[in-house]
């Protein structure tokens, strides 16, 4: 996962994306391996839990699908697209809608575990697998019949100035995520601080 700045700034838009494909992968991989546990000893790991729905809600959704639907698509939507690719950008975005819920799925299964209900490890498993098997597919989808073609829409200079956008984007939202986690300390324990 580790890339330099000099790699970055001669990679395409859409390698950054591949790069943390990669990760989403390593996650899903280990959700199977939850999945198998709850299965075969009834008992979640609610802290491995709780950090997956904050993996696919940070860093898949606001990260990644962030810098899909705000830069990458946003941009190709000015652009004159071929039905065909046009199509799939817009079956793209369902997708990220359809994760987003499942993920919503996993997190409300689990608080259910918490309180002791009966049928929550059975529920957990059953969004654990639709994202399991959902996700890799839309991977599939992006990388190899999307990606690609979609940066022939671009030039050299709008390619590397998206790259810049990437870059920025994830810069930007580690800053936003932290001072959130401040300000919600603040407004808990010290509400007259001045901010
Ligand atoms: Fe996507
Ligand atoms: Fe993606």
């Amino acid at each position: 996962m580790a890339i330099s700045d000099m790699q970055r700034r001669r990679m395409l838009p859409v390698g950054m994306l591949m790069i943390e494909h990669r990760l989403i992968e390593r996650m899903l991989g280990l959700m199977r391996a939850e999945l198998d546990r709850i299965g075969k000893y009834g008992r979640v790991d609610a802290d491995f839990v709780d950090d997956a729905v904050d993996f696919m809600r940070t860093f898949s959704d606001v990260c990644h699908h962030g810098k899909e639907e705000r830069i990458l698509f946003s941009a190709l939507s000015a652009k004159p697209l071929e039905p065909g690719i046009r199509k799939t950008m817009e079956d793209l975005i369902k997708e990220h809608k359809f994760a987003r819920e499942t993920v919503e799925d996993i997190e409300r299964a689990k608080e259910r575990y918490l309180i002791g209900e009966r049928n929550a490890p059975a529920d957990i498993i059953s969004a654990l697998n639709t994202i399991i098997e959902f996700y890799p597919r839309h991977i599939a989808k992006e990388d190899k019949g999307f990606f690609v073609p979609s940066m022939g829409y671009f030039t050299k200079e709008e390619k590397e100035q998206m790259l810049e956008e990437f870059i920025d984007f994830d810069s930007r939202l580690i800053g936003e995520r932290y001072k959130a986690i401040v300000d919600g300390y603040e407004a808990r324990f010290m509400p007259r601080a001045r901010r």
